[in-house]
């Protein structure tokens, strides 16, 4: 009874291809001792995804009746600097060939997003340390069909012993948001993994997208985490990438217009017309809701409803930059939300993506016409300021242009004076 409700389960897991094919799946190592011998049942007997768990086997764990559990020692220290960089260049090709962007970043935020502040025991608390890796949490409702996010990763993974899941997952979100034309990242890497499945969190710490009160659940779920209002909303301008599907979470259409065709496998409906695109059109169409093909969850349309949610809404949808920024500052925090990490200050692999250089300060870019500058405007000029030294606040220490302007003006007051 409980194995055909674990095979019914991760048979909802699978697309349809795979789950066509989804039957007992025996495996038995001939080489070792009779305790490598298991059973996969559900999972089903696509070359793919048992090819998955086959390599998980080898690399970190075997999997008993239960479950998985750690085998071998596991690789569970942090990761490498210069494995982590060869590992993101892999994962840019990888997105070059496959389009899964989203899956990516949904596979990284799902990792991270089990956090409970209020738990201070590492693993216990959740968060990002590579736990979305073992088949007990795949299972959860809330990550059906992150198998074959995990799927595509897998081979890097066993390319890069030296980098964990945990860093891994994260690594491929940030890198899926950067190339998709999203903000830079101010990442750090580091992450330690957990071990085995009895360290996965319980199921239930992800948010629901259709709950009673949707403000309410949002703010429970990432209060929970340690989020604030502006970085709920900020977060969900994510959904600017990817689709939903029916056969996964329930919601959304089959295919829409704009999905028919993928790239990558097609159908599901997307919240935006270019669902591969990393920019603020998320928050315009939300706000709209005008496009009978776009989605807009209750968990979205709730951050135009909220007056304190609407706030941000607003702004984003207005100004891009403002999203970019508070976006870029949340996602790190998310990413870094329950990981423990060796060294403890982390490991910065890309020295501008911690503190991205600013432009040249023009002052006719911000001749809009506007008589109120917008917030993330003030901050951007603010930024500009003190890079050169100054501060919008007070005068700069030393203003070479306004001296010589003032001696030529004395000067020629002075030729003026003598003159007459
Ligand atoms: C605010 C609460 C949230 C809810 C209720 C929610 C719910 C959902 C649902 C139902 C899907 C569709 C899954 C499917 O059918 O395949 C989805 C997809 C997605 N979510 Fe969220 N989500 C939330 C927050 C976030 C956050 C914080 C991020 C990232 C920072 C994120 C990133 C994504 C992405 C990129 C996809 C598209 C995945 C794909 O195309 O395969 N979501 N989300």
């Amino acid at each position: 009874m409980a194995t055909s409700a674990a095979a019914a389960a991760s048979s909802r897991l699978l697309p349809s291809a795979a789950r066509a094919t989804a039957t007992t799946l025996s495996l038995s190592s001939r080489s070792s001792s009779s305790s490598r011998s298991f059973s996969l049942k559900g999972l089903g007997s696509s070359p793919l995804v048992s090819g998955l768990f086959l390599n998980q086997k080898r690399s970190l764990a075997y999997v008993s009746s239960r479950g998985f559990s750690a085998a071998s020692a596991p690789k569970c220290a942090a990761s490498d600097t210069e494995q982590l960089k060869s590992a993101r260049e892999d994962i840019k090709q990888l997105l070059k060939n496959t389009f899964c962007h989203p899956i990516l970043v949904r596979l990284g935020w799902h990792d991270a997003g089990t956090y409970n502040k209020n738990i201070e025991e590492w693993p216990q608390r959740g968060g990002a340390n590579g736990s979305l890796r073992f088949e007990i949490e795949l299972k959860h409702g809330a990550n059906a069909g992150l198998v074959n996010a995990l799927k595509l990763l897998q081979p890097i993974k066993d390319k890069y012993s030296g980098v964990t899941y945990a860093d891994l997952f994260q690594l491929a979100s940030a890198t899926a948001i950067e190339e998709a034309g999203g903000p830079k990242l101010p990442m750090k890497y580091g992450r330690v993994d957990v071990s085995g499945p009895e360290q996965c969190p319980e199921e239930g710490r992800l948010p629901s997208a259709g709950p009673p009160s949707p403000a309410d659940h949002l703010r429970e779920v990432f209060y929970r985490m340690g989020l604030n209002d502006e970085e709920i909303v900020a977060l969900s301008g994510a959904h600017t990438l990817g689709r939903s599907r029916p056969d996964r979470s329930g919601w959304g259409k089959p295919e829409t217009k704009y999905t028919k065709d993928g790239p990558g496998a097609p159908g599901g409906e997307s919240w935006t017309v270019q669902w591969l695109k990393f920019d603020n059109s998320y928050f315009k169409d939300i706000k709209e809701r005008k496009d009978e093909d776009l989605l807009v969850l209750p968990t979205d349309a709730v951050l135009f409803d909220d007056p304190s949610f609407r706030v941000y809404a607003e702004k984003y949808a207005e100004d891009q930059e403002a999203f970019f920024k508070d976006y870029a500052e949340a996602h790190a925090k998310l990413s870094n939300l329950g990981a423990k990490f060796d060294p403890p200050e982390g490991i910065v692999i890309d020295d501008g993506a911690a503190k991205p250089a600013p432009e040249k300060f023009v002052a006719a870019k911000y001749s809009s016409g506007k008589r109120e500058l917008s917030d993330g405007m003030k901050q951007k000029i603010r930024a500009e300021y003190e890079a050169i030294g100054g501060s919008p606040d007070k005068p700069l220490q030393s203003n070479y242009f306004l001296n010589i302007m003032i001696v030529i003006a004395v000067l020629a007051f002075l030729t003026w004076l003598f003159g007459n």
